[in-house]
């Protein structure tokens, strides 16, 4: 259907609304270009009222006053903006760190770890609000809509979800063209789409235009929060993180909140050119789609993380958790937050990690990062006993030719076997 038709779409799914039950909705508001057509065309088409929530992750350089300034005049009936960075970090982040989060070996999940808890606070104000539906921006190609609505449908049985963006199918020009009509204020020229971006502390995403196109390589003006690494500084810099049971709780010796410390983390990242990734990502809806990634502050705390942990493992444990991890990252990836699963992998990553503790020391230069010192209390390492130049102390070197010829014996007799 386009913008201009009167119908408007039955459910498919047990979650989705009926239009004639739609009577008020929480919109989950942005304040960009399709959640404003969203919140004019509600009111109309639905002749429902709308409340909005806007959730502040830590999009970098947000004004949330012109946000809400902007709800208001298209007629929201309430305007919530909500600072939920404490809690992302606390009950998102955290265990995002303890287990390494990275998907498709390189996105380190910052969008994918940001919509559950916006889910989770657009059910907890739509019950507040009085709303009998909810209403997100998202398209039908993506994954977050997958995270949203399985959000939803968990944690609020008794809400409805409506995905206008992803039922009108308004081309661009016709939604500038309602937005022109309706009195909606459409930023810059209208030639050339921008990028499509998402970001919090962990991370910015772009997707569209020439991105789509997978042997254009990036133009230096996707780049808004990273310093290409041939512009970077020409000096590197190190950087110490330390870590308390897995968490971040000092940056160059300087104790701080978590908050505050992924954005410091951020903010000498971007300096060094650290974290861009240009990534085909497998999608949950089948697609595969390039995006590219700008994560300073997960390049950092991430390489810290990985390194102190497999410091202090032992063998072991190091090499089951990557398994873990890998597991712990589809499920959010694919918008299972609220799946048992996670939480049985967290309590694994939490025993772990209750041995992670200790300093790690980073060099940025131009865009790398390089673990260059270590030191824990934790660490499985005594260095008497790795030494080349000591002669053992506890380890019997003598010992080791026992080793070999009981390690060995399976592979050496069914070689044998093989090869006569
Ligand atoms: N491709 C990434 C993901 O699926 C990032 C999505 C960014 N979302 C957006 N609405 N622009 O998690």
């Amino acid at each position: 259907m386009s913008a201009n038709d009167q119908t408007l779409p039955r459910p498919t799914a047990s979650y989705e609304a009926d239009p004639d039950q739609v009577g008020r909705v929480l919109l989950l508001y942005s304040g960009g270009l399709d959640t404003s057509v969203m919140l004019k065309w509600i009111q109309e088409r639905y002749g429902a009222e709308v409340v909005t929530l806007t959730v502040n992750l830590g999009q970098p350089g947000e004004d949330y006053s012109v946000v809400e300034g902007k709800a208001r005049d298209l007629g929201a009936r309430e305007c919530h903006i909500v600072d939920a960075r404490e809690e992302f970090a606390r009950d998102f982040l955290t265990p995002a760190i303890k287990a390494n989060a990275m998907y498709g070996d390189g996105y380190p999940l910052f969008t994918a770890l940001g919509r559950p808890l916006i889910a989770k606070l657009a059910v907890d104000y739509a019950r507040r609000s009085g709303c009998d539906t909810i209403a997100h921006g998202c398209t039908g190609k993506g994954n977050d809509q997958v995270r949203i609505e399985a959000t939803i449908a968990t944690l609020a049985p008794e809400l409805k979800v409506i995905a206008p963006v992803r039922s009108w199918q308004m081309g661009r020009e016709e939604e500038i063209e309602y937005a022109r009509e309706n009195g909606i204020p459409v930023k810059g020229g209208t030639e050339v789409a921008p990028y499509s971006i998402d970001d919090n502390l962990w991370g910015r995403s772009s997707e569209g235009r020439w991105i789509e196109d997978l042997d254009h390589a990036p133009e230096e003006d996707v780049f808004q929060l990273v310093t290409p690494p041939e512009k970077a500084p020409d000096e590197p810099q190190i950087v110490t993180v330390e870590l308390e049971q897995g968490v971040p709780v000092a940056l160059d010796g300087q104790r701080m909140g978590l908050v505050e410390l992924l954005e410091a983390a951020a903010e000498i990242g971007q300096r060094h050119g650290v974290g861009i990734v240009d990534h085909i990502e497998d999608r949950i809806v089948g697609l595969k789609v390039r995006d590219i990634y700008e994560t300073p502050a997960a390049a950092i705390i991430l390489t810290a993380h990985k390194e102190l942990e497999r410091l202090v493992g032992t063998i072991h444990q190091n090499r089951f958790k990557l398994a873990l991890d890998e597991q712990w990252a589809y499920l959010v990836y694919a918008g299972l937050w609220w799946e048992p699963l996670r939480g049985d992998l967290d309590a694994y990553m939490n025993a772990v990690n209750a041995q992670v503790t200790g300093t790690i020391g980073l060099k940025l230069y131009k865009g790398s990062v390089r673990v260059v010192t270590r030191s824990s209390p934790n660490a499985v390492y005594d260095a008497s006993l790795a030494s080349f130049a000591e002669s053992g102390g506890l380890f019997s070197q003598s010992a080791s030719p026992g080793f070999i010829e009981l390690f060995s014996l399976q592979s050496r007799m069914a070689w044998r076997l093989r090869n006569g």
